[in-house]
């Protein structure tokens, strides 16, 4: 399916600062909330809608509400970050954890933590990692999410590589990619260059 890489002026802006060695984790965190809502506000354009009548003080209109229920799917840890901007916008939407870490070795995802209900409650499945890098982890989490039945899923990054966005399409054509910037490629030891360094440590403080 598509790949969306935000040409938003807002988006850009704030992802330079994103970028920048010298912004601080509180900065950092801000940053990754405000990306993270501008990127669902283009990720659920196609959601679909059902009719909804509704009174205002002045008189009787024909509205509209969502549809689809929504599953956020953040990946652990640095996924994390990006919840609460997007569930801002959409308040009721379930919230799974899915926890890997990429063995810096093999950088093989390693799986270590799942919280999937039993059965998929929702119609859309919207994966949240900041970084797709040679796509190992996003595409492990869609693994998951399809194993245990999930129908529709897209994926928001803020940054990919080229070869994390080739992995994602050959494994899983029809999950759409929505990110903030797609860079230049990899570096020997798996970083998006230019990327931002590690997501994770960045925001959580511990490089
Ligand atoms: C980072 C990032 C992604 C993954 C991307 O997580 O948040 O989950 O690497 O790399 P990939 O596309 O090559 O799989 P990391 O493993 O560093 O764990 P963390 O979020 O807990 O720091
Ligand atoms: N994970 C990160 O946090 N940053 C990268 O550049 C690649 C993977």
């Amino acid at each position: 399916m598509a790949v969306h890489e935000s040409n938003h002026p807002l988006v850009k802006h704030k992802l330079t600062i994103l970028r920048n060695k010298t912004t601080k984790p509180k900065k950092f965190r801000e940053l990754i909330r405000e990306i993270s809502m501008l990127l669902a506000y283009e990720t659920t354009r196609d959601l679909a809608l059902e009719p909804m009548p509704v009174e205002t003080p002045m008189g009787a209109t024909q509205g509209a509400l969502l549809q689809e229920q929504i599953g956020l799917i953040p990946i652990l840890r640095a996924g994390l970050g990006m919840v609460e901007g997007v569930w801002e916008m959409m308040p009721s939407s379930e919230v799974w954890h899915i926890g890997l870490f990429r063995d810096e070795r093999t950088l093989q995802p390693v799986e270590y933590y799942n919280k999937l209900p039993v059965s998929p409650t929702v119609q859309l499945c919207i994966v949240l990692d900041p970084m797709l890098a040679t796509g190992g982890s996003a595409v492990a989490t869609v693994d998951i999410l399809k194993r245990w039945g999930a129908k529709r899923v897209k994926f928001m990054g803020i940054i990919a590589a080229p070869e994390g966005v080739n992995a994602l399409q050959t494994a899983h054509p029809d999950v759409d990619i929505h990110v903030a910037a797609i860079d230049e490629r990899l570096n020997e030891i798996g970083y998006i260059v230019p990327g931002l360094g590690d997501a994770g440590d960045r925001q959580f403080g511990t490089a």
